[in-house]
């Protein structure tokens, strides 16, 4: 564990003020608090902050951030710490803002199809509240069940659904944004076009909490689909997996979800949670995990049928298809829970690699070669639909984290090969703390300035989530 003491210019004075504004049991200062506060789930890395605020309402942070920025005090927002690129992470010491107090869904509205809701709303509790009246918010990271929608803001997350349904990005009308100046302002309008000037919502979708802390997010939503069907296709080629994948698309097919999991990765979840819901024989290399969803059964089976068949062609074994809501679950349980179980298997670095979806047998096969000359294990898997292919990585004799030179470099190999394959470093789990090392292998100092400038002009003290994604200067 990498543990990090920063210190700021943060006092005492400081810190009653914040009580002033917050009252004093929303304000943590004791060892246990700050430990829990200076991690998420990227890898092994712990940033203690000073001191943890969990303020109420946009005003507050507002209050807050115009103390932190007259006094130049770094300040890091944070939603339920379930990131996998260190964008909550406090490496500056100072202020951590939890936003778990910003829990409430503020109105359903059926009429127009939208959702208005604080940040601090677990992103399931979200679908379902609106799955009630037959509405569908469809991004779904696997950490859904945890993470919150202020997050997934930040990062612009994805998912399984993504591959039919798109990212965040696509649900996200209008924010509320307190600015690192205190300023509080709506980005856009609860509306479906918008051509009126610079699109400030999207620029703050996907900054990681660089810009401003996002305190009300209107998303737009879709009706339910009625119906879905779930389908599991054995390979014993990775390779042949990755390239029955675009076959899919290009025999016209958009499925609901089509995951990627190799064997390992499989092995290791299915002993996690004691399930033998997939049968595993030595010969097979993956799985694809393919569901198509619709309001009409007929065109489903037809769809699901003819999908079978062209994996046939490419090699799948017995294909497995989930009978009831309860294979389904268990299935999806199975998929959500790789990250987590190969984390605790050994394999710490977790990489977010997407390219065009066509060159995903390249990339793996990349990987794997990658993996045979620098000594590290890989394990692949992901949505393979959206070319967005997650390695996790594990070096043995190595301390396996970000510091470590020998994984620094096989690191960027990988991601040199990614760039030559027409894809960048992260799809949807962000640059954060971590990846940033990497920019210069997929953008350049041009872009990176034109970031930076828009970064000053938001935040021009540097105090808001600094050093995350870029360094203010290189
Ligand atoms: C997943 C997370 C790690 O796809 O993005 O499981
Ligand atoms: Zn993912």
């Amino acid at each position: 564990m990498e543990v990090s003491t920063a210190r700021s210019s943060l006092t005492k004075k400081h810190i009653e003020q914040f009580i002033k504004i917050v009252g004093e049991e929303f304000i943590l200062v004791d060892d246990e608090s700050l430990l829990h506060y200076g991690h998420d789930e990227t890898e092994r890395l712990s940033f203690p902050p000073e001191v943890v605020i969990r303020p109420l309402t946009a005003q507050q942070i507002s209050e807050i951030m115009i103390i932190c920025n007259n006094d130049k005090i770094p300040v890091t927002p944070r939603g339920a710490g379930t990131g996998l690129s260190g964008g909550a992470l406090p490496h500056l010491g100072g202020v951590l803002i939890s936003t778990d107090r910003l829990n409430a869904i503020l109105s359903i509205d059926e009429r127009n199809l939208q959702v208005t809701t604080e940040p601090g709303v677990i992103t399931e509790v979200l679908q379902n509240a609106v799955k009630e009246k037959g509405l569908f918010y469809p991004p779904d990271p696997s950490s859904r069940g945890s993470c919150f929608i202020g997050g997934n803001i930040a990062e612009n997350s994805g998912g399984p659904k993504a591959v039919k349904y798109g990212v965040v990005r696509d649900y996200v009308l209008n924010l509320e944004l307190v600015l690192p100046t205190g300023e509080i302002i709506w980005t856009g309008a609860n509306v479906l076009k918008n051509s009126t000037g610079y699109n400030l919502t999207q620029l703050v979708v996907g900054s990681e909490g660089t810009l401003g802390i996002v305190t009300k997010i209107v998303l737009r939503l879709i009706p339910f689909p009625k119906y879905d069907l779930l389908m599991l296709a054995p390979f014993n080629s990775l390779e042949k997996a990755g390239e029955a994948v675009s076959a899919i698309f290009r025999a016209g097919f958009t499925p609901s979800a089509l995951e990627l999991v190799e064997i390992d990765a499989l092995k290791i979840v299915s002993r996690m949670v004691d399930s033998s819901a997939v049968p595993v024989t030595d010969e097979m290399e993956a799985h694809l995990i393919v569901e198509v969803d619709g309001n009409d059964t007929a065109v489903l089976m037809n769809d699901m049928e003819a999908i079978g068949e062209l994996l046939s062609q490419y090699g799948a074994g017995d294909l497995f298809f989930a009978d009831d809501a309860q294979q389904k679950a268990e299935l999806w349980k199975l998929r959500r829970r790789v990250a987590e179980a190969v984390k605790m298997d050994g394999y710490t670095i977790e990489e977010d690699t997407v390219v065009p979806r066509a060159e995903l047998p390249a990339l793996i096969r990349g990987v794997k070669k990658l993996g045979e000359e620098q000594g590290f294990h890989a394990v692949c898997y992901g949505h393979a639909g959206d070319g967005n292919l997650h390695i996790r990585i594990k070096k043995e004799g190595t301390p396996n984290s970000y510091g470590d030179e020998s994984m620094m470099a096989s690191l960027r190999s990988l991601f040199e090969l990614t760039q030559r394959l027409g894809g960048t470093i992260s799809g949807e789990h962000g640059v954060g703390l971590i990846q940033k090392t990497y920019m210069d292998i997929v953008t350049n100092e041009v872009n990176l300035n034109l970031m930076r400038g828009i970064k000053r002009t938001f935040d021009p003290n540097n105090i808001l989530n600094a050093g995350k994604i870029f360094d203010a200067r290189s």
